[in-house]
């Protein structure tokens, strides 16, 4: 078949950066896909970076230290931008300014000011599309949810619980990088790191809280530098929101989010539970072949089920419907849902999940600014908008 060709720019080549070159390189994983990735640009201000795409990728074309040679060069429609929190707004507003299609990382600006200042820019270039990663919601179980939501079994919900744990900095002892600082990471802390990632399927079906109360913790308040010295770590490690949510076909109910760089026992666990009258399910990558469920008829027996879930994909793929589906298959559908709805708009797409919005990343912003004045004030703050 032939496939039309997006030729990428990717700016930020360290953990998510080659997750995305990862991806590109086993497009022939997805079947039937009419459009394809090709990196044609690099960029990090750390040339060590660029041997591993070197390496791997021939149709590399720019290589740079600077961001500016890939917006400037015609080898490059779209950009995949993966780089510290601090950067987000003026590196995003320079893509967009530079008519570059964007998939750009969350918290998509290091606050809601920064956040206000890309959508503003955005608003001004319609014809770039621009999306806020998120892969989580395309695991199965998540994607089951999803289609579950659309047909409503829930009845009225009596409560929903989300969150993203993981132990990334349990060990006290490991020493400070940029994602600990918060004038790097942002006055967020683990909220930007982690936040998007559960709310995407929430915000997706217009859950926003209309106000929230929020707990943060510090546990770990001085970490080593590159030197050796203790230094202060001064971001927030643990968050949990609680938010209530008014919603016209589910009705009222309280919405849970967790976001922990330290929960012990996880490696990397997004969760989506939903309790509701007549029906619950709940969902954890940390069981990722088991979609547990409860079922109940008025006045019935409450029945439990544990359906085993295959490799069942938004995008069909060649691998086998019975084997393990993990991360790394998780980005490569998100990539497959920004690559089709690039191509085709968002009515053409193969399948109807898309992308985090940069709308949805607004939303977001307005939850966790609500949550920091929340945990300030020890108060139930409004969420705005
Ligand atoms: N979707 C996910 O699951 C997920 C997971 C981890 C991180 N992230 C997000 O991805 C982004 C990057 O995180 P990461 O873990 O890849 O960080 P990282 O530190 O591994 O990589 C960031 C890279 O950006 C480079 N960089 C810094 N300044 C630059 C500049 N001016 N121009 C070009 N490159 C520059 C750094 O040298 C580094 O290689 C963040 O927004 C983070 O929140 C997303």
């Amino acid at each position: 078949m032939a496939k039309k060709i997006i030729r990428f720019g990717v700016i930020g080549l360290g953990l998510m950066g080659r997750e995305f070159g990862s991806a590109a390189a086993r497009w022939s994983h997805l079947l039937a896909m009419d459009v394809q990735p090709v990196i044609t640009g690099i960029c990090d201000t750390n040339p060590a970076l660029f041997g591993w795409f070197t390496d791997h990728f021939d149709s590399i074309k720019v290589q740079s230290a600077d961001y500016h040679d890939l917006l400037a060069s015609s080898e490059i429609d779209a950009i995949y931008c993966a780089v510290p929190h601090n950067l987000h707004a003026q590196v995003y507003i320079d893509i967009i300014r530079a008519g570059k299609h964007l998939l750009g990382e969350k918290p998509f600006g290091i606050d809601a000011a920064a956040n206000a200042q890309i959508m503003a820019v955005l608003a001004e270039h319609p014809q770039v599309f621009v999306a806020c990663s998120s892969e989580f919601p395309f695991f199965p179980g998540a994607q089951r949810i999803f289609k579950l939501l659309r047909d409503n079994p829930f009845g009225p919900i009596i409560e929903v619980e989300a969150g993203l744990l993981h132990s990334s900095d349990l060990n006290p002892d490991k020493p400070l990088n940029w994602k600990r600082m918060a004038a790097i990471n942002g006055e967020y802390g683990c909220m930007g790191d982690l936040g998007m990632h559960p709310l995407h399927i929430p915000l997706r079906l217009g859950w926003q809280p209309r106000n929230v109360r929020a707990l943060l913790s510090k546990l770990v308040t001085e970490r080593v530098d590159k030197t050796g010295q203790r230094v202060p770590c001064d971001t927030w490690d643990n968050a949990t929101l609680v938010g209530d949510v008014v919603s016209a076909d589910y009705g009222q109910f309280p919405m849970t989010i967790k976001t922990y760089r330290i929960a012990p026992g996880e490696t990397n666990t997004w969760y989506l539970h939903i309790t509701g009258m007549r029906h619950s399910v709940w969902f954890s990558t940390r069981y990722p072949k088991s979609l547990y469920t409860l079922a109940y008829t008025p006045g019935g027996a409450q029945i439990r089920g544990e359906e085993s879930l295959g490799y069942e994909t938004a995008y069909p793929t060649i691998t086998g419907g019975i084997f393990e589906f993990g991360l790394s298959d998780a980005i490569l559908q998100m990539w497959a849902a920004f690559c089709d709805e690039l191509a085709h708009g968002r009515d053409g797409m193969k399948q109807p999940f898309y992308c985090a919005t940069p709308a949805e990343t607004q939303q977001q912003h307005a939850i966790l600014t609500a949550a920091l004045a929340s945990h300030r004030q020890t108060q139930v703050i409004p969420v705005a908008g």
